[in-house]
C-alpha cells in the first residue's frame, strides 16, 4: 500500500521516520508498526488476509484515506492503515469520531469479497462488530456487547456505554473499506458524550494496544474466511447465530430513529438474514430496520 498523502509518518521510527514522541507519553506508548507486520502479514500471500499493515502518527481519517487509495489502485484486499491521532474522524450518519492522541485504535481495512454475492455484502458492519467484540473479550477481558448494527458495549459502574464503532463506505467497484474505533485507555473527563466509555473504565486487564489490536485484527480474519468460505450465507457460515447471541439489543424495547424523521417503537425480536433490526410494535406489526439509529428504551 502507497502511503496516504498527507500523512504523517510512522511513529515507531520506520524507515527514514523520525521517532521523536516514541517516549513523550508514557501512558500512551506508539504503537509498534514493525511487530505488528510480523504478526500479522504473511509473506508472500499465503492463506493470510492481510498484505501490509500501515501506522501513520496522524490523518485526518483512515477511511478516507484507505478509501482514496483503493479508488486509485493503490491499495490491496487486506489492506491495514492505523493512526495514532485523527482530526477528521468519521462516524456512521454523518457523525465525526474524536478521541486523543494514542488513547485508542483507530485504523481501517481494504475488503474485497468479489465471490461474494453483492447482497450479503451488508453483513460486512455486523461480521466486523462480532469480530471487535470477540478479540476483545478475549484480548482485555473485559464483557462486551453490541447495539444493532455494530456499535460496542461495555459496562461502566453498571451502566452500558459505547466504546467502539464500525463505519462501512464503498470504495467505488474496488471494494469496501471498513473503519473501527475503540477507545482503550479514555479517562472519564476525556470523554466526547457521557454514554461512552472505555476499556480501560469497564475494568480491562490490558490496555496495551498491540495486541489488542492484533487480537481483533485475528479475530476479523478468522470471521472473514469462515463468512466468505460459506459465500457470504449468514446462517451457514454461523455469523447470523453469533451476532445475534451478542447483541444487547434483541430483546429490549427500543427506538429507531429512521431516515426522514419518522420513528418505530416495539420490542427487537430478530436480527433478519439481511442484517436487518426486526421490530415487533404494539399494533403487531414486524417492522425490518435497515438504517437508523437505535434508542435502548429499557428491558423488556
Ligand atoms: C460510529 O460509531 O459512528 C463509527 C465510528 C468509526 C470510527 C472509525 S476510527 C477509524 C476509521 N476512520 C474514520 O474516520 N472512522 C473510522
Amino acid at each position: 500500500m502507497t502511503k496516504p498523502p498527507g500523512a504523517q509518518g510512522d511513529p515507531s521510527g520506520g524507515p527514514g521516520e523520525p521517532r521523536s514522541d516514541r517516549w513523550s507519553d508514557l501512558g500512551r506508548p506508539p504503537l509498534n508498526s514493525a511487530a505488528l507486520r510480523r504478526a500479522l502479514v504473511r509473506e508472500g500471500g499465503h492463506g493470510g488476509l492481510y498484505c501490509d499493515v500501515e501506522v501513520v502518527q496522524r490523518t485526518g481519517s483512515t477511511n478516507h484515506d484507505l478509501v482514496q487509495l483503493a479508488l486509485k489502485g493503490d491499495a490491496e484486499e487486506g489492506a491495514v492503515l492505523v493512526a495514532e491521532e485523527q482530526t477528521a474522524g468519521r462516524g456512521r450518519l454523518d457523525r465525526v469520531w474524536t478521541a486523543p492522541p494514542r488513547s485508542g485504535l483507530f485504523f481501517s481495512v481494504l475488503l474485497k469479497p468479489t465471490e461474494v454475492p453483492v447482497r450479503h455484502w451488508g453483513w460486512l458492519p455486523l461480521l466486523t462488530g462480532v469480530a471487535v467484540a470477540t478479540g476483545l473479550s478475549r484480548a482485555a477481558g473485559v464483557d462486551t456487547a453490541l447495539k444493532w448494527p455494530n456499535d460496542l458495549l461495555v459496562t461502566v459502574g453498571g451502566e452500558e456505554r459505547k466504546a467502539g464503532g464500525i463505519l462501512a463506505e464503498r470504495a467505488g467497484s474496488e471494494g469496501v473499506v471498513i473503519g473501527i474505533g475503540i477507545n482503550v485507555s479514555l479517562r472519564e473527563e476525556e470523554l466526547p458524550v457521557p454514554a461512552a466509555g472505555s476499556l480501560a473504565l469497564a475494568g480491562a486487564v490490558s490496555t496495551d494496544r498491540d495486541p489488542l489490536l492484533r487480537a481483533v485484527l485475528r479475530s476479523l480474519e478468522e470471521w472473514y474466511g469462515r463468512w466468505r468460505e460459506a459465500g457470504g450465507d449468514p446462517s451457514a457460515s454461523g455469523l447470523q447465530e453469533t451476532y445475534a447471541a451478542g447483541c444487547a439489543t434483541l430483546g429490549r424495547t427500543v427506538r429507531a430513529e429512521l431516515p426522514g424523521d419518522r420513528s418505530v417503537v416495539g420490542e427487537a425480536v430478530a436480527v433478519d438474514g439481511d442484517g436487518r433490526l426486526v421490530i415487533a410494535t404494539e399494533d403487531g406489526v414486524q417492522e425490518p430496520v435497515g438504517a437508523g439509529d437505535i434508542v435502548h428504551l429499557r428491558p423488556v
